[in-house]
């Protein structure tokens, strides 16, 4: 199906954000290690990616490790983080020679030396280009994020910086690793589950919602393309009326 052709350019969301899941069953239905499926996805980022850029989506978050996902046994933990440097070390070029800005959201000092040092290197040689941001949430929870913001909120009002009446919505926006990028349109998960894992609770409070069977190592550019399409027949109503909308059009 020719998907791409039927998105209008004109309401591509500008920033998507990605729950890769299934990794891990994909590989085991085909009778190799969880692993297996980990390098797998890395085809399928490189390809969600190239797609983003082809119909102009400014941000694309990934929801690569999870804070939950160090509860994982050890050899598995050990390969994502091995997988991490090795495809940042591999990608890099490429990356910043088809313009990507590569940004980290979540505890990045809390990665392993080599994880940081890989990523810093990657986030400052690509700061200054103008493409698409491809942000990886990496040692990232939502809670983390709010416990984290809540805490200098708290800060600021205790040291007197900031006054209780001047904390509103975009304050706390302010104080989360999202800081500066505008709060994703569209969030597609993958692998059926449908939930949404700790990923990005206050970004996503007026998202489109979109959840495929496809697991992730399947999940090519046509997949990505339908999911566009898919939010592009909703209406966003953000509280009001279809009326109120159509009025506006
Ligand atoms: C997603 O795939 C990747 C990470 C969480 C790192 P999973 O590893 O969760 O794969 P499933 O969900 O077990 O199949
Ligand atoms: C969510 O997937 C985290 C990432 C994709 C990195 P999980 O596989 O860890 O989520 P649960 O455990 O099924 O909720
Ligand atoms: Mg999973």
């Amino acid at each position: 199906m020719d998907f791409l052709s039927k998105i209008n350019k004109d309401t591509t969301p500008e920033h998507i954000a990605i729950i890769m899941d299934g990794n891990g069953r994909w590989a085991q239905k085909q009778g190799h290690d969880r692993l297996f499926g980990h390098n797998f996805g890395v085809e399928s980022v490189r390809e969600v990616l190239k797609a983003a850029q082809t119909v102009n989506v400014k941000y694309l978050t990934l929801y690569a490790f999870s804070t939950e996902n160090w509860n994982r046994p050890q050899e598995e933990v050990d390969g994502l983080m091995n997988l991490l440097v090795s495809t940042i070390g591999n990608e890099v070029d490429e990356l910043d020679k088809s313009n990507v800005v590569i940004r980290g959201i979540g505890n990045i000092e809390g990665l392993p030396a080599t994880c940081k040092e890989e990523l810093k290197a990657a986030f400052e040689r690509t700061k200054s280009n103008t493409g698409v941001h491809l942000i990886l949430a990496l040692n990232y929870s939502a809670r983390w994020e709010l416990t984290e913001a809540s805490k200098k909120i708290a800060q600021e009002v205790a040291q007197g910086n900031i006054q209780l009446d001047a904390v509103n919505d975009e304050l706390v926006s302010s104080m989360l690793t999202t800081a500066e990028i505008p709060d994703p349109e569209l969030l597609i998960r993958t692998s059926g589950e449908l939930r949404i894992s700790n990923f990005l609770l206050w970004q996503i409070a007026y998202a489109e919602l979109y959840f495929t069977e496809v697991l992730w190592p399947d999940f090519k550019k046509e997949d990505l393309y339908e999911a566009i399409l898919h939010y592009q027949s909703r209406e966003r109503r953000f509280g009001m009326v279809s009326e109120q909308i159509e009025k506006n059009l």
